[in-house]
C-alpha cells in the first residue's frame, strides 16, 4: 500500500498541522512547496492534493500560484482558505478583499452536504482567518456552505472532485474539522488508510535492508528519542551490521547513560561502543563561561571523539542520523513562519573524508510519530516519552563555570525535581522540566551557623512547539516538598527558586 496525499504549502502556519491531521487518520502525506512541478509530485499512489492556506492575496505581486497542471491531474483537490482562492482564481472565479479581515469563530450553514460534509449537522462552528474571499465562483462549481461573512464558505465541482473551503478544518477551533478531513480522504479520495507505526516499521525495515545490503552502519546515540528510535529501527533491519556509539560527555542527567546502555546493549544486544570521555569534555570546558563557546567546544569535542571511535571500526558505509520531517521541511519552507533550521550538532560536522553515506530513516516522520514507532519497536517508555534535552546537556544549565563538582550538584537536584514531578504524575502535563545551577552563592542559616552556598532554579514549562512557552503552575505544596528535599539532600545548596517567566521574552533554557 503506498497511497498518499500531497499537501502544497502556500506558507500557512498550519501546513504541518494539516499533514499531521491526515497522518493521524492513517493516511501518509507529504508536504511540497507550492510551485512544485506536478511531475515531481509523483503519480504513483497519489490519491489527492490539499492546497494550504497562506498569508498572500492571489492578486498580489508575486503571489504564490501552483503549477496549472495540478488541476488536470484527475485526483481530488481540497483548497483551504488561500488554497480555495487559488482554485477560484485559476478557474475563472473572482476573489475580492472582504474590506475587513474575518478572524475567529464563525457559524457555517451547510446548504448541500455532498461527500465533504457527510454525516455532519447543517450548522457548525468553524475557524476563519482571511482577508480576501470569493465573490464569484468558477463555472461548474456550486455552493456547499456559507457563513455570515462568506457567501461561498465551501464550494465544489462535484464532478471533478475539486473542493474549496474558506475556513480551517485543521485547527481545534473547528470542532468537526477532523470529520471533514476524514470525509475528504476516505469518501472523496477513496483512501483506505492503514499507514500506521506498524506498517511504517515493516516498510522501513525492508527499505533499510535493500539500501544497506551488506554494508556497515554507525549511529551516535545521544540518549534522546530520535537517535534511539533511529538505532532501534536500523538494528531491527540489519542487526549487527549496525554499531552504535555512545559518548558519555559528563554532561548527562543522572542515570541517563545506564538507561541507554541497558536498553541497547543488554536488551537489544546491539553492537555498542561506550566511550567515557567525561574528563576530555570537562577539560575543554574548564575555562569557558560564554554559552555559545561552551556549545562550540562540546560540538567540536564530540566530533573528534566520534570520528576516532569510528575509525577504529574499520570500513563503515553509512552514518545514521535522527533527522525528522520538520527538520527537512523547515529548511525548504516557502515563506513559512519558522525558518529556523536546527542542525544536529552531534554529527553535522563530521569530516568529508570519512565519505559516509547518510541513512535517515525517520526523515518523513513527525515527533509524535517517532515516539509511536519507538513504542512499536519495544523501546521503554522512559526513552520514548523523554523530554527534549539539549545537545550540550548540563553544560548550559550549569551557569558560569562547568566542573565535575558543580555538575554533580546539579545532577542530584535535577533528579529530585524530576522524581517528584513523576510521583505527582505531572510528567504528561509538562513539556520540559529541569534544574539550573546559578553562578551565585547566597547566605543561609543552618543550625547555629551561617552558610554561603549555591542556588538551584527550577524550570517547568508547557509548550506546543518550543517556540513559545508558559511556566507550569506547580502546586505550592509540591514546590515546598521539592525545595525541602533539594536543600536537605543535596550538599552545598541552601536556596531553591522557581522560574516564572514565559517565552518570549525569556527562553526555556537559561543559557
Ligand atoms: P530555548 O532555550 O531556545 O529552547 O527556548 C528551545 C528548545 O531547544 C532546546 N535547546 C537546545 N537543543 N542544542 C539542542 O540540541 C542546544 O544548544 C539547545 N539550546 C536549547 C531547549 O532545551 C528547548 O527544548
Amino acid at each position: 500500500m503506498n497511497e498518499r496525499i500531497a499537501v502544497l504549502d502556500f506558507g500557512s502556519q498550519y501546513t504541518q498541522l494539516i499533514a499531521r491531521r491526515i497522518r493521524n487518520l492513517s493516511v501518509f502525506c507529504e508536504i511540497f512547496p507550492f510551485d512544485t512541478d506536478v511531475t515531481d509530485l509523483g503519480r504513483q499512489g497519489l490519491a489527492g492534493v490539499v492546497m494550504s492556506g497562506g498569508p498572500s492575496s492571489v492578486y498580489g505581486k508575486d503571489s504564490p500560484l501552483p503549477d496549472r497542471r495540478i488541476l488536470e491531474l484527475g485526483v481530488p483537490i481540497l483548497g483551504i482558505c488561500y488554497g480555495m482562492q487559488v482554485i477560484g482564481h485559476m478557474l475563472g472565479g473572482k476573489v475580492a478583499p472582504t474590506g475587513k479581515r474575518e478572524y475567529g469563530r464563525a457559524e457555517l450553514h451547510i446548504e448541500k452536504r455532498g461527500r465533504l460534509f457527510k454525516g455532519l449537522r447543517s450548522r457548525l462552528e468553524v475557524w476563519m482567518s482571511h482577508g480576501d474571499r470569493l465573490s464569484r465562483i468558477p463555472d461548474g462549481f456550486e455552493t456547499l456552505a456559507r457563513s455570515a461573512n462568506s457567501p461561498y464558505a465551501a464550494i465544489a465541482d462535484l464532478e471533478r472532485g475539486v473542493y474549496g473551503i474558506q475556513f480551517h478544518p485543521e485547527v481545534v477551533h473547528t470542532p468537526k474539522g477532523m470529520n471533514m478531513i476524514s470525509n475528504f480522504l476516505f469518501e472523496i479520495c477513496g483512501c483506505r488508510g492503514g499507514w500506521t507505526p506498524k506498517s511504517f516499521v515493516r516498510s522501513s525495515v525492508r527499505d533499510i535492508r535493500e539500501k544497506v545490503g551488506k554494508g556497515r552502519v554507525i549511529c551516535a546515540l545521544s540518549g534522546g528519542v530520535d537517535s534511539a528510535v533511529t538505532a532501534a529501527l536500523i538494528h531491527k533491519a540489519v542487526g549487527r551490521q549496525l554499531t552504535c556509539i555512545f559518548v558519555n560527555n559528563g554532561l548527562l542527567r543522572k542515570g541517563e547513560a545506564e538507561q541507554v546502555l541497558g536498553t541497547f546493549k543488554t536488551r537489544f544486544k546491539a553492537r555498542l561502543r561506550y566511550v567515557d570521555d567525561e574528563r576530555g569534555f570537562l577539560r575543554k570546558l574548564r575555562s569557558l563561561r560564554d554559552p555559545e563557546e561552551k556549545r562550540k567546544a562540546i560540538g567540536e569535542r564530540f566530533i573528534r571523539v566520534f570520528e576516532s571511535e569510528a575509525r577504529k571500526l574499520g570500513r563503515i558505509d553509512y552514518l545514521a542520523q535522527g533527522t525528522l520531517y520538520p527538520d527537512r521541511i523547515e529548511s525548504r519552507s516557502v515563506r513559512g513562519p519558522s525558518s529556523t533550521i536546527k542542525t544536529h550538532h552531534n554529527v553535522g560536522g563530521l569530516p568529508e573524508s570519512m565519505k559516509l553515506r547518510l541513512l535517515e530513516p525517520l526523515e518523513d516522520l513527525f515527533k509524535d510519530e517517532v515516539r509511536n514507532v519507538g513504542r512499536e519497536l519495544g523501546l521503554p517508555e522512559s526513552i520514548v516519552s523523554r523530554q527534549p534535552f539539549p545537545g550540550p546537556g548540563l553544560a548550559v544549565r550549569t551557569l558560569g563555570e562547568v566542573n565535575k563538582e558543580r555538575l554533580d550538584i546539579l545532577r542530584e537536584a535535577d533528579a529530585i525535581f524530576l522524581e517528584e514531578l513523576m510521583k505527582a504524575e505531572l510528567e504528561s502535563e509538562i513539556d520540559q522540566a529541569f534544574a539550573v545551577l546559578l553562578p551565585v552563592k547566597t547566605v543561609g542559616v543552618m543550625g547555629d551557623g551561617r552558610t554561603y552556598q549555591n542556588v538551584i532554579a527550577l524550570r517547568a514549562v508547557t509548550t506546543e512547539d518550543f517556540m513559545t512557552a508558559d511556566w507550569f503552575r506547580i502546586p505550592q505544596d509540591l514546590l515546598a516538598r521539592i525545595s525541602t528535599r533539594i536543600i536537605n539532600e543535596v550538599e552545598h545548596v541552601n536556596r531553591v527558586v522557581y522560574d516564572v517567566s514565559t517565552k518570549p521574552p525569556s527562553t526555556i533554557e537559561w543559557e
